[in-house]
């Protein structure tokens, strides 16, 4: 039977709760980590239930260093370690930089830089934060695996700077902490998701859709479990020589 130990960020829905629930199919004891109370408790409940294994859910802010210290240590303390961190929970608010008039220009900058400093704070600052306090606990047994997700809005121009920036920076964070963690038995990587089908690709219009489809080699949006899998890859020994990794999940739509 698995003893091993996994915290998921942004685990309440969407691809979080997908792999909140490989590694559960795979008897990982598991941390779920959401801003939502109870739709983190209500998923954890759910997962106990359906697996059979141990589950907490906690509300919790990732770019709440605090927070997030006193959830890592209360995952710890109840399982005995810390084998797996998946970096997921992300925010995209949508502040799409278009030159209307410039009057206009200067009047959204507030706007703007309120979207630009909440991506840059959950979807970098977060992983930075959980990556830190995670990679501690890991340290303690010489052995672990941080997995983080970014986007391929991390390396396609995009008019979102604050979501393209902060998930540039996931990828270039993953290196980093790979190359300081090397050696210690700690490895880290990223996955870049394409468009997958989500809360957060549902919010686009259909004629959006359409038009993203249309530019996707493979003609389809990803399944939330094909981002699962490719994070269980990366926690899993299968993957123990690579470190430093970003791994583009996405159809085809970027071949870099
Ligand atoms: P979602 O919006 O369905 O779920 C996001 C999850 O993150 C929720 O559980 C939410 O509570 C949590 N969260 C948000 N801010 C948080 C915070 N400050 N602290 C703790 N938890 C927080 O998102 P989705 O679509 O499942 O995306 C998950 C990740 O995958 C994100 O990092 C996103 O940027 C990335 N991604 C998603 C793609 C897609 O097509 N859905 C494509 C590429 C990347």
């Amino acid at each position: 039977m698995e003893k091993k130990v996994a915290i998921v960020t942004g685990a309440s829905r969407g691809i979080g709760k997908a792999i909140a629930e490989e590694f559960a199919f795979r008897r990982y004891r598991l941390g779920l980590i959401s801003r939502n109370k109870e739709e983190i408790e209500r998923i954890s409940d759910y997962i106990r239930e359906k697996y059979d294994i141990g589950c907490l859910g906690f509300e919790c802010d990732v770019s709440n260093k605090n927070r997030v210290l006193e959830v890592f240590c209360n995952v710890n303390e109840e399982f005995g370690g810390l084998d797996v961190l998946i970096n997921n929970a992300g925010i995209n608010s949508r502040r799409s930089l278009k030159f209307l008039d410039v009057k206009k220009w200067f009047d959204d900058f507030d706007f703007n830089f309120d979207g630009w400093n909440d991506e840059i704070r959950v979807n970098l600052t977060g992983v930075f934060i959980c990556s830190y306090f995670g990679a501690g606990f890991m340290l303690n047994n010489g052995v672990g695996s941080i997995v983080n997700i970014s986007s391929i809005k991390g390396k396609e121009a995009t008019s979102s700077p604050g979501y393209g920036a902060s998930k540039a920076g996931v990828i270039k964070l993953t290196r980093d902490f790979a190359k300081s963690l090397a050696g210690s038995g700690v490895r880290v990587n990223c996955i870049a998701p394409g468009f997958i089908d989500t809360g957060m690709t549902s919010e686009l219009s259909d004629e959006k859709k359409k038009m993203y489809k249309s530019m996707i080699p493979m003609g389809r949006f990803g399944g939330v479990d094909e981002i699962a899998k490719a994070a269980v890859y990366f926690a899993s020994e299968d993957s123990g020589y690579i470190t430093g990794e970003t791994l583009n999940v996405n159809g085809g739509y970027l071949m870099d």
